[in-house]
């Protein structure tokens, strides 16, 4: 018996030999072979016949999954379905974990002792980041949006601006109180404030007294990035992480998953302060931060992220324009009267006033609808979506998500903040023990106030 390493090699060495198209195609993860990749291993699933089962055929299988020690998950065997000899050709379906280097050539070993050898392509999942720091290889731009490039921008002619906004652009977390950058947020931050009793929802003004209080939102001076994730890690765990730009919207939306919110740090142009072509921070901090604050919707801001983990890109972007209509432009009912919680809304002036007039049109929220409706961004949406109330949204986007088609469901550690696939029933058990000894807790908590 060859020890595995040399026996591994001498395989390897002829796959090489071989100029098999499926070993190159193995070697594409966009063949769908792959499925999921978890720290350097790949899940496959493999069907494959087997003749003379009976004489040893068995057991050359077995070695070639030993050799390149395959963890196997899941076995099945049944009569070959176009069987030479009944009783002794199996049809087998295997689903294994091997190292990401090894899946082709583990494929073109088995296809040496083995006939039709195939992969389920029904389980062809995206790769998707499981923890934060998965999240450093989702920072791909939609486009980077260059003033240069824009001669209507007034940044195209000041070369100040330009240089200040690549300074932000890049790695730093803080604003500095520059002349210029104040002038756009202090006439930001008057306009809109002056709105916001009138238009916004209450939970956006519960949030934005206690930034006023507790985080330096003020007319005199830019909140700094990190004071504010701080802020929203205590009230809800979402943090802030700095983006360079508008981000794909896979990428976006993986991160809200995990209670990450990629933000701009760069403000808008001074000569057009109600107006900016692209995310900056006046839009975020404005926009955005003081939503985040709120525990039931940053729940439904993580609810669109989970979902998208995994989906294939038709998915996506239907979920993208899922958060165009509600987290950016969503409208709410309260008290008889509507108000925005949008933050493509509460960090724009002119939208805002003509989004709860009687110029464009209402119509209820419903996801399926929301996820195809065509969107606006060059100038005001046509149409706004009108929400219950946030628990009715959350319980409508958790039944859209159930309809898109995964293998696996998903479940957030809060604790490790971090994503788990429930893919074996270990974890489900493990999960579900955890959530025993907290209703166990809660039962206390009644028991000793009743
Ligand atoms: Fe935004």
């Amino acid at each position: 018996q060859k020890p595995l390493e040399t026996r591994r090699a001498s395989m390897r060495e002829d796959a090489s030999k071989e100029e098999s198209s499926l070993a190159t195609a193995c070697l594409d993860k966009t063949d769908g072979l792959v499925w999921e990749e978890e720290e350097g291993r790949a899940t496959l699933s493999l069907t494959f016949t087997l003749r003379s089962v009976r004489t040893a055929g068995f057991s050359k299988i077995a070695k070639v999954f030993e050799t390149f020690e395959a963890g196997i998950h899941h076995l099945e065997t049944r009569q070959a379905k176009k069987s030479k000899n009944a009783d002794d050709d199996l049809d087998i379906f295997v689903k294994c974990e091997v190292h990401n280097s090894d899946v082709s050539v583990l494929i073109n070993s088995l296809k040496k002792v083995a006939e039709d050898v195939k992969t389920n392509r029904e389980e062809r999942v995206p790769w998707f980041p499981k923890k934060i720091r998965d999240l450093d290889k989702c920072h791909q731009l939609i486009t980077k949006y260059e003033p240069d490039l824009d001669h209507d921008h007034p940044g195209y002619t000041d070369p100040e601006y330009r240089k200040r906004r690549a300074f932000f652009a890049g790695l730093a977390f803080n604003y500095k109180d520059q002349a210029e950058e104040m002038l756009s947020w202090r006439e930001v931050y008057r306009k809109l404030s002056s709105l916001y009793p009138t238009h916004a929802c209450k939970q956006y003004l519960d949030a934005f007294q206690q930034l006023e209080k507790y985080c330096g939102y003020q007319e005199n001076s830019i909140p700094q990035l990190q004071d504010v994730s701080r802020f929203l890690k205590e009230r809800t765990g979402f943090q802030l992480r700095p983006a360079a730009g508008l981000l794909l919207p896979r990428d976006f939306l993986a991160s809200l998953a995990l209670r990450v919110f990629p933000s701009t740090q760069y403000i808008r142009h001074s000569s057009s302060p109600m107006h900016s072509p692209e995310p900056d921070c006046c839009h975020e901090l404005l926009g955005h931060v003081p939503m985040l604050a709120d525990k039931e919707f940053a729940q439904f801001s993580q609810d669109i992220g989970l979902a998208s983990l995994g989906s294939s890109d038709v998915e996506i972007e239907k979920l993208a324009t899922l958060y165009w209509f509600t987290v950016e432009f969503g409208l709410c009912k309260q008290n008889g009267s509507i108000k925005a919680y949008g933050a493509g809304l509460l960090s724009s002036y002119g939208e805002l006033v003509y989004a709860l007039s009687n110029k464009p049109e209402h119509r209820p929220f419903d996801p399926e609808l929301m996820a195809v409706h065509p969107y606006q961004d060059q100038t005001f949406q046509s149409v706004y979506f009108i929400a219950e109330n946030f628990e009715d949204a959350k319980a409508k986007l958790q039944k859209y998500a159930l309809k898109i088609k995964k293998p696996f469901s998903l479940h957030y550690d809060p604790f490790t903040c971090s994503i788990e696939v429930l893919n074996t029933p270990q974890k489900i058990k493990s999960t579900l023990s955890q959530m025993k000894e907290e209703l166990k807790n809660l039962c206390f908590a009644l028991e000793k106030i009743s």
